[in-house]
């Protein structure tokens, strides 16, 4: 009866998989911060999209890892189409054609003062911050080489404004009309990500007249009002799809976006939120299968269509 009487229910198609690409051939290195998350080269990646393929997984989620030699103020690896990513969609999509690949769109994994674009002077004495224009630019240039490997949906990250304007445009232009954006729309300047800037390795601190913090382009945690006015705008800019993020500690803004819009809205229960799941498990103190699946449950109650976890492997097992 009460299986009868069930609201919601969790299913692996509602899980997307975040994967950190890196350079190499049978090259997994383990973050500590994330256990049972690695850095994976292309033919390892694509192992882990063929198991993720077979659990029901509809999709992965792809970061880029580069060594610190090769970045630079503009992250300009990424307009190579031979980078890490690029190789990692082509190897994946010819033998893993089932899979859906979203790239995640942003220029902190390849700047080297980890900022999520350019910098510029403030013009004010306050030193330097990123440049949102120069930012939307590059931005649509990335979305077109990401798309030319074989993205099938491009997830802008940065919370610049007007990113979505922007690459929208840039994939038209480019004959990619059919290629759909995910857009962070409510990205918050959250400590939560901390396990995944080791991952990445996108520490703020190289510059010292940048900001330390992402709070010039990303959320105030205490603003649901303003969040709700970045999905708007990213809605009219003409994103297909929306992301909330952080996950838990945000479960408000999801179901305020969700109430907003007819959009598709996924949330991303993030580093932090998984590296805690496991190490209260690593402790004994908390089942960590159990709570997974109750957190996972909290996102589709909440009204998401999907939840973007480290967990996807472990909870579509499970189901
Ligand atoms: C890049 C990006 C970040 C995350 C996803 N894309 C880091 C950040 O904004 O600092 C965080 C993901 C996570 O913590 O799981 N802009």
């Amino acid at each position: 009866m009460r299986e009868m009487v069930q609201e919601t229910r969790l299913h692996p198609s509602d899980l997307i998989y975040p994967l950190f690409l890196h350079e190499g051939v049978n090259n997994e290195q383990p973050i500590s911060s994330l256990p049972g998350v690695s850095r994976l080269s292309p033919d390892l990646a694509l192992e882990k999209a063929k198991e993720a393929r077979d659990l029901g997984i509809p999709a992965l989620l792809l970061f880029g890892i580069v060594p610190d030699e090769i970045k630079d103020g503009e992250g300009s690896i990424a307009f190579d189409p031979n980078n890490i990513v690029c190789e990692g969609i082509r190897q994946i999509k010819q033998a893993c054609p089932e899979i859906g690949l979203i790239a995640d769109l942003c220029f902190c994994e390849y700047t080297d003062h980890g900022h999520c674009g350019p910098l510029t002077s403030c013009g004010n004495g306050a030193g330097l911050n990123v440049d949102n224009e120069q930012t939307c630019d590059a931005l649509g240039r990335q979305a077109v080489v990401l798309a030319e490997a074989g993205a099938d949906v491009i997830a802008p990250s940065g919370m610049m404004d007007g990113m979505v304007t922007a690459i929208r445009d840039a994939l038209d232009e480019a004959g990619f009309n059919h290629t759909p954006v995910m857009s962070y729309a409510a990205k918050f300047a959250s400590s939560f990500y901390g396990p995944f800037r080791e991952a990445a390795g996108c520490a703020l601190g190289a510059y010292a007249d940048a900001p330390k913090d992402r709070k010039g382009y990303q959320m105030n945690s205490a603003n649901a009002k303003e969040a709700l006015r970045e999905v708007e705008a990213d809605i009219a800019q003409g994103a297909d799809m929306l992301i909330v993020k952080p996950g838990m500690p945000y479960l408000d803004i999801l179901r305020q976006t969700v109430d907003l819009s007819d959009m598709p809205v996924f949330s991303y229960h993030v580093s932090g939120e998984y590296a805690m799941l496991k190490a209260a498990a690593a402790k004994g103190w908390l089942d960590y299968q159990e709570c997974l699946l109750e957190s996972l449950l909290a996102f589709k109650r909440a009204g998401a269509s999907g939840i973007i976890t480290y967990g996807a492997l472990d909870a579509a097992s499970a189901l």
